[in-house]
C-alpha cells in the first residue's frame, strides 16, 4: 500500500521507527504496532485553517467554516468549522496512527479525557506566523495558541499526573502549519507590513517568527515536529481570478518556493542547535504535482474550487451554496483550500522524488 508508505516515512524522519525494515510490509497496522512501541500516542496542533477543526467556531470572528457546504463529506455530513468538505491532513495522520479518527479543536467545551490524550488541535483559521496577520482578522495568533498549550498541559496533568504528562508531551507529535494568510490575508493587502519590508525580507521576518515559536515549544516541551510549508499561491482559484490568470500566477509561486525552501534551510539548523527531530512536508511540492497530474491522483480539475462558480467563493461567500457533484475530483473545494482527497493523499501519499528529497534535507 503507498499511502501508509508517507506516513512511516514522516515517522521515521521523527525518529520513532528505527526498526523500520521492508516498505512493501508497512501498512496501517504496522505504523500502529511501531507508533506505539515508541510511545507516539498524541498530535499536538498549531496553525491556519489547514489545521483548524474549529477553533474559531468558539469565538467571535467572521472566519468560520462550520456551516454547509462545509464538512458536506465528513462523518455524518456535518459542519465543523473545517475549511474543507471533509477531514484535514492532521486528521488522517492521526488515524494512521491508530488513536483517533479526528482531532478536535482545544476550544470545544465537550472535549473528552480521551480527546486530550490522543491530541487536539490549538490552529485558527487566519492565522500566520506574522501576529499581525492574526490581529487583522480577529483570530488566535501563535502566541494565544501556545498559551492554550499550557492550559491543556494543566488538563493533562490533572489526569495522569506530571511525570507521565511530560512523557507524553516528549513523545507527541507537534505539527505547524501555516504561512498562507501572512501574504494573502496581510503583506498583499494591509499597507504595514509592505511599507516595512521587501517581498524576501518579510519571508525573512516570517522565518524569524517560526524559528522563535519553535524555540517557545521546545520550551513546553515539544520534542519531534512536523512543519508543512505552504500550497502553491499562485494555483490557488482566488488568486487566478483576482490576478485574471487562466493558469497560476507564477509570481506567487514563486514567493511559495522561496518561502518553503527558506524554512526547510531554517529547520536544519534548529535541529542542530536544539537538538529536536523535524520534519518538513513540502506542500507546495505535493499540490504542484496534484495539479500537473492530476490523473495520477483521479482528479479532473484542478484550477477551480467545488463549491460555487470555484473561482472565488471561500469561507461566508460559500455558504450555502450548491457544490460540483464529485469533490474527489478536485483539487480545491473552495476557491482557497483543498478537497479532503487532496489532504488525504498531501499526508499519505508522495512520491518518490519528493521522499529522497526529505531525505536529502535531513
Ligand atoms: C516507551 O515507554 C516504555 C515504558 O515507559 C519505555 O520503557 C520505553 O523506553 C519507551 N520507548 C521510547 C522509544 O520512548
Ligand atoms: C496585536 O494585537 C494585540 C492586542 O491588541 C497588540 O497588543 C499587539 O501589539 C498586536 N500585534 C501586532 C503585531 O500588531
Ligand atoms: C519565477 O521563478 C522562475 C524560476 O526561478 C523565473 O524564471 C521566473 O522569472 C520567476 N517569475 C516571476 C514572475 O518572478
Ligand atoms: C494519492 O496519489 C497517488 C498518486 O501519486 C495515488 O496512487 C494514490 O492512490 C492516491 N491516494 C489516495 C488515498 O487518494
Amino acid at each position: 500500500m503507498a499511502a501508509p508508505r508517507k506516513v512511516a516515512f514522516v515517522l521515521s524522519f521523527l525518529g520513532l521507527m528505527s526498526a523500520l525494515s521492508s516498505e512493501a510490509s508497512t501498512d496501517i497496522r504496522k505504523i500502529r504496532e511501531l507508533a506505539a512501541r515508541d510511545n507516539v500516542t498524541c498530535i499536538l496542533v498549531f496553525g491556519d485553517s489547514s489545521v483548524d477543526p474549529g477553533n474559531n467556531d468558539y469565538f467571535t470572528t467572521t472566519v468560520k467554516g462550520n456551516f454547509p457546504p462545509y464538512g458536506k463529506d465528513f462523518f455524518s455530513g456535518r459542519p465543523t468549522g473545517r475549511f474543507s468538505n471533509g477531514r484535514l491532513a492532521t486528521d488522517f495522520i492521526a488515524e494512521a496512527l491508530g488513536s483517533t479518527k479526528a482531532i478536535p479543536p482545544f476550544l470545544d467545551p465537550k472535549l473528552s479525557r480521551l480527546d486530550l490524550l490522543h491530541g487536539v488541535s490549538f490552529a485558527s483559521a487566519a492565522s500566520g506566523y506574522d501576529e499581525l496577520t492574526a490581529n487583522i482578522s480577529g483570530v488566535l495568533p501563535v502566541y494565544k495558541q501556545l498559551n492554550y498549550l499550557l492550559h491543556y498541559k494543566v488538563h493533562l496533568r490533572k489526569l495522569v499526573g506530571r511525570s507521565l504528562a511530560e512523557k507524553i508531551l516528549h513523545n507527541s507529535i507537534f505539527v505547524m502549519s501555516m504561512g498562507t494568510n501572512d501574504f494573502l490575508l496581510n503583506y498583499y493587502i494591509d499597507p504595514t507590513r509592505s511599507a516595512q519590508y521587501t517581498i524576501e525580507e518579510y519571508q525573512d521576518f516570517l522565518v524569524t517568527c517560526m524559528s522563535s515559536d519553535i524555540k517557545e515549544m521546545y520550551r513546553l516541551g515539544a520534542r519531534r515536529m512536523v512543519i508543512v510549508g505552504i500550497p502553491p499561491l499562485g494555483c490557488m482559484p482566488l488568486v487566478r481570478t483576482l490576478a485574471g490568470t487562466t493558469g497560476c500566477y507564477e509570481n506567487y509561486n514563486n514567493v511559495s518556493s522561496l518561502f518553503n525552501s527558506k524554512i526547510s534551510t531554517r529547520l536544519d539548523e534548529l535541529r542542530g542547535t536544539l537538538g529536536i527531530k523535524t520534519v518538513f512536508l513540502d506542500a507546495n511540492k505535493m499540490i504542484m504535482d496534484a495539479i500537473n497530474n492530476p490523473q495520477k491522483y483521479g482528479m479532473t480539475e484542478t484550477s477551480k474550487g467545488c463549491c460555487g462558480t470555484g473561482t472565488i467563493e471561500y469561507g461566508d461567500t460559500c455558504k450555502g451554496l450548491t457544490t460540483c457533484l464529485d469533490p474527489d475530483k478536485y483539487v480545491f473545494w473552495d476557491a482557497v483550500h483543498p478537497t479532503q482527497k487532496m489532504y488525504q493523499n498531501v499526508t499519505l501519499d508522495v512520491d518518490e522524488k519528493i521522499v529522497s528529497d526529505e531525505i536529502c534535507a535531513l
